[in-house]
């Protein structure tokens, strides 16, 4: 099943959104069809959601103008935000599958300062079951990065897949153990859900891709 607007939040996120108390900043970093930001938005968080494809930016315009729904949606590269200390009460990641390991670290780094003592993180990870694993996007235009397993960084200089993807600086596949290290070197955390979600994406010609996203949701410990 495709993932639409009107598709539910993640589990994860519904969960920790019941824990917290009073709303304050919510961000989603990359999207995509908004049903996260959605749901901040209806709790009554103050909430403004980033997307690098003009597509995506104004299809979400539409649908939040369409069900009254309160957020600013922006249509800029998540890697150029400049964080402010402890501003944010919920952090949605979903950009992480199409950058390298090293970039997602990074980026979490400066985003983990950025969020409030108790507040939320809640990340997607494709899992290196995932079917652009074995992409020839990932196969002819990515090379690997030597010394970081399933880490992929986007190699060529004309690139169609980009073109009609922006933001894509190569691929990550993470195993939870992977996904557990890189959390802990980000500061003190408790898990608040986890969910690995399989299945296939189906295009508009009739053919399926398998997917697979590791999501996870953690609460930042003072
Ligand atoms: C996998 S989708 C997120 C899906 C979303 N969780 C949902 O359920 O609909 C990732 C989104 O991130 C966007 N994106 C990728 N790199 C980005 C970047 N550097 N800045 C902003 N958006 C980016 C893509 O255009 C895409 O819409």
């Amino acid at each position: 099943v495709n993932l639409t607007f009107t598709s539910p939040a993640d589990h994860g996120l519904l969960q920790a959104l019941k824990l917290v108390k009073s709303p304050g900043v919510a961000i989603e970093f990359g999207m995509g069809t908004g049903r996260n930001l959605r749901e901040c938005a209806k709790k009554g968080f103050d909430c403004t959601g980033y997307d690098v494809n003009d597509w995506v930016v104004e299809q979400v315009r539409e649908q939040f103008d369409k069900y009254g729904i309160r957020a600013k949606v922006l249509n800029q590269d998540v890697l150029d935000i400049n964080f402010q200390r402890s501003s944010l009460t919920v952090a949605i990641v979903g950009t992480t599958i199409f950058w390298p390991k090293s970039i997602v670290e990074s980026f979490l780094k400066k985003l983990w300062v950025a969020i409030k003592p108790n507040g939320i993180l809640h990340i997607e990870f494709a899992t290196p079951k995932d079917g652009t694993h074995k992409s020839e996007f990932l196969e002819y235009m990515c090379a690997p990065i030597p010394g970081s397993p399933n880490s992929y960084c986007h190699s060529s200089v004309y690139c169609g897949y980009c073109d009609e993807h922006p933001g894509v600086l190569g691929a990550s596949y993470w195993q939870y153990s992977e996904i557990v290290g890189l959390l802990n070197r980000l500061g003190k955390w408790q898990s608040i859900a986890r969910k690995v979600d399989d299945w296939h994406q189906v295009f508009t010609d009739g053919s399926t891709l398998f997917r697979s996203f590791d999501r996870v949701t953690v609460k930042k410990v003072s």
